[in-house]
């Protein structure tokens, strides 16, 4: 009877381990867009305009810590069906490298899509989501991009400024781990003055 119920704690114990081990495989591989906060009552008009990436969390960063990466800005300009032509100014040796893309509006106010998906036919789902912002400091925002092999995850801190406090950059850090990105994931850009303020 003892030994019974022995047995029994064991084997609930490492099937607990082994559910848990699972379940943080998948959170690193794949967090669950629900469980990615939306910033309540976003306003697309409000978050309009540029935004300095002060930090930028990947599933592909591998020496975050040791890494560079020179600071680079983003656009959000918004038309009047509520997509947003989002570009970005990257310093790219000795010129400026231009990225630009539509996000369109998904099931909530906040979330996006990629509006020319079907241009990338390796792109299952592209899911954009501000996580929070305050409109006037900083925003965070989320993205999961799974591809036919792979899923990519990219968190960005913006600031209005180059700057922003080491609180808000604390908070950056602490959400990029819940969703299961490591300090390895995680740079600060380097503030420059090349391509951003042009
Ligand atoms: C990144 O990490 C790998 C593996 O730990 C190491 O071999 C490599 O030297 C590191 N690169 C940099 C730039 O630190
Ligand atoms: C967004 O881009 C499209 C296509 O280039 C352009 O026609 C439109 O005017 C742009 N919208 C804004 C708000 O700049
Ligand atoms: C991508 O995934 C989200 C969340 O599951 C879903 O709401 C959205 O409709 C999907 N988009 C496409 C284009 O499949």
């Amino acid at each position: 009877m003892a030994l019974g119920l022995l047995w029994l704690g064991l084997t609930l114990l490492g099937a607990l381990q082994t559910q848990a081990k699972d379940s943080f495989l998948k959170l690193i591989l794949s967090p669950s867009l629900s469980t990615v906060p939306l910033q309540p009552h976003f306003r697309d008009d409000q978050f309009q305009g540029k935004w300095y990436a002060i930090g930028v969390a990947e599933s592909t960063i591998q020496n975050g810590t040791e890494s560079q990466l020179e600071m680079y800005s983003t656009t959000f300009e918004l038309n009047d069906d509520h997509s947003y032509n989002v570009t970005s100014i990257m310093p790219k040796e000795d010129t400026c490298d231009l990225w630009i893309r539509t996000l369109s509006p998904s099931v909530r106010p906040g979330q996006f899509t990629l509006s020319n998906m079907q241009d990338y036919p390796e792109i299952r789902n592209y899911t954009v989501k501000v996580v929070a912002t305050n409109y006037k400091q900083f925003g965070v925002v989320f993205l999961k991009m799974v591809l036919t092999n792979s899923v990519h995850i990219e968190i960005t801190l913006y600031g209005r400024a180059k700057e922003l406090s080491p609180e808000l950059k604390e908070h950056f850090v602490k959400f990029s781990k819940s969703v299961g990105l490591t300090d390895d994931n995680i740079i600060f850009t380097d503030p420059i003055e090349k391509c951003i303020d042009e």
